[in-house]
């Protein structure tokens, strides 16, 4: 990239050209508050006037957020009067904001607070009347409380891009303009999928995943027999709770966070994953083998994918994969196989998911998939809830040394399940199993890198003995309708297609912890384009390190279907670990 030569405070500077001030002073060691832009112009509405600097020539002051750097550009962020208006722009939010900092969750990572702190902003500058506030705390996934929105905008369009049809917006006009589902409708009746993806990028605590700590605290109250599991891409991205690099791998620290937290088993969700696989690919082979099945065969294990299938593709549901997602499967096998065997009664267990997803709290209440009157899972905590945990019970997560996961009867998992945290991963790991299954041979490329990156949409081909397996991958909802449509036009060549809500995968799932510089000091400045890929090498390394990679040669997989399941799609199977979808209307009245 060319480069140019600005002065930032009469400093001489060569910075990239193309960048944004903001961006360029970055480069330079500087930190201009922001709150409005987010993600390399994802948002860049430039609402905030936070981050005013002045520039010499320029009519007034800019907003650094958009304003792009030129040559011999010359700036000043410290002046007294580009101080002043941005510590003004802040006290302007404050004076329309709840301030109940105490109370609010998001107090520990609140960039209005950070800014008002880098700004020297004052409380209570401009008393006055407040806009008339909306609250949503009904939805089991994620709550809305507008006295803390600050109108920046990064949730519509973060929305608008991961969930394709964009069901947040602005609401009214002028001093009551709020955001909101249309009509001002709460998430329960419109189309929300719950990705968390909003909430992801919200600056404030106006939209927070529905916390579950507390149903957890009871359980241990109640004396349960308390086991937790957790997601694969939670290992990913744990470490950035406790300020470490993005990418760093923290299995061994978060396993031993989980005993230190009181919990009676630690689980990997992996084993539920490998069980996924086998019944998966056994599903997909069983369609290829009958000429009057539904294909292309679609995943099912992204509860925001099956959320948006419900309500926009309700005509294509026979398309998806009938599996429970990995969770679901663990949950069931841990109360009606491992319960048993380990002498607690079933509704003596309390199942606690740890998982880097929002929609994830609201799979678990489906009624489709209850057991025998249980619940699978009893509670989901995303990785952000288990950071809190950790810091509240005053643990030190840097200091703690590696500590193994129980592996006793459902704790074994192979490489397969752990790239299932990222896009691509489940398509992977379930061609590693359906080209067993097929052919009783290992496929020898054991990395299917066609189907690793970003990309909106892969696709590659498989050719198995003779027959060609046409698979398509596609993360965020604005990819995966492409897929969706060519499916319903009847122009679909593909056989097999992987679909998961969040863009990136679950690495970059709603219940993540937030990625954003100012939380992130150890970072290098262009984490917005890189942090997913840092947090999918995390998946991939520990995947190359497993020993055995394939699922179905999980051990403690193949003696469960001995002992208990029979074979994969068995009847035992279909009762404990399949379930079924409906079709749901966008908007409820
Ligand atoms: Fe620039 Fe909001 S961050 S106007």
């Amino acid at each position: 990239m060319a480069k140019i030569n600005i002065r930032i405070e009469g400093l001489p500077y060569q910075v990239d050209e193309g960048l944004t001030i903001l961006e360029a002073a970055r480069q330079c060691g500087y930190e201009i508050p922001s709150l409005c832009n987010y993600n390399h112009g994802e948002c860049n509405r430039a609402s905030c006037r936070v981050c005013l600097v002045e520039v010499k020539g320029a009519r007034g002051l800019v907003a650094s957020c958009v304003y792009p750097v030129h040559e011999g550009m010359e700036v000043k962020i410290a002046s007294p009067i580009a101080s002043q208006a941005r510590r003004t722009s802040v006290e302007l939010l404050l004076s329309n904001h709840s301030m109940q900092c105490q109370q609010c969750a998001k107090n520990e990572k609140c960039e209005l607070l950070h800014v008002a702190r880098l700004t020297g902003a004052r409380e209570n500058m401009y008393l006055g009347e407040k806009t008339p506030v909306s609250i949503d705390r009904i939805n089991p996934a994620i709550t809305r409380d507008t006295s803390k929105c600050i109108l920046c905008g990064r949730c519509v369009a973060r929305c608008a891009n991961a969930h394709g049809n964009g069901i947040l917006g602005f609401e009214n006009r002028g001093f009551n303009t709020i955001v909101g589902p249309a009509e001002n409708r709460n998430f329960n009746d419109s189309p929300c999928i719950m990705c968390g993806q909003c909430v992801s990028v919200c600056p404030v605590g106006a939209l927070m995943e529905k916390s579950e700590i507390d149903k957890v605290d009871e359980a241990f109250r109640q004396g349960k027999y308390v086991v937790v599991q957790t997601a694969p891409a939670v290992r990913a991205a744990l470490g950035e709770e406790f300020g470490m690099k993005i990418g760093t791998p923290v299995t061994g620290k978060m396993v031993a966070a989980l005993r230190r937290l009181g919990f009676h088993k630690v689980f990997d969700t992996n084993f539920g994953a490998d069980l996924t696989i086998m019944e998966e690919a056994h599903e997909l082979i069983d369609r290829l083998n009958h000429p009057d099945s539904v294909l292309p065969m679609i995943t099912s294990c992204s509860p925001g994918w099956v959320n948006y299938a419900e309500y926009y593709y309700s005509d294509l549901i026979p398309h998806l994969s009938s599996c429970k997602s990995p969770h679901e499967m663990e949950g069931a096998i841990l109360k009606h196989y491992y319960a048993q065997k380990v002498g607690v009664k079933p509704e003596d267990m309390f199942v606690v998911s740890i998982m880097p997803c929002t929609a994830k709290k609201f799979e678990k209440e489906r009624p489709q998939n209850m057991v025998d009157g249980l619940k699978d899972v009893d509670a989901v905590l995303t990785t952000r809830e288990l950071g809190k945990m950790i810091r509240r019970a005053g643990i030190n997560f840097i200091k703690l040394n590696d500590e193994e996961f129980d592996e006793d009867i459902v704790g074994q998992y192979t490489g397969a399940g752990v790239i299932f945290g990222v896009t691509g991963g489940v398509m992977e790991a379930a061609l590693r199993t359906a080209y067993f299954a097929i052919t009783g041979e290992e496929y020898g490329m054991i990395n299917f890198t066609q189907v690793r990156g970003f990309d909106g949409i892969k696709d590659a081909s498989l050719n198995i003995n003779g027959t060609v397996l046409n698979i398509a991958v596609a993360h965020g909802m604005k990819n995966a309708k492409v897929l969706l449509d060519d499916i319903r036009a009847g122009k679909s060549k593909y056989h097999f297609i992987e679909i998961m809500g969040c863009p990136g995968g679950c690495i970059n799932g709603g219940g993540q912890p937030y990625v954003r510089e100012c939380f992130l000091p150890n970072e290098d400045i262009d984490i917005v384009d890189t942090y997913k890929q840092k947090r999918a090498n995390a998946l991939y390394s520990e995947d190359e390190r497993k020993r055995i990679r394939q699922s179905h040669n999980n051990p403690q997989l193949k003696a469960l279907y001995l002992d208990f399941l029979g074979n994969p799609n068995s009847h035992k199977a279909h009762h404990l670990l399949h379930t079924s979808y409906e079709a749901k209307v966008p908007f409820n009245d």
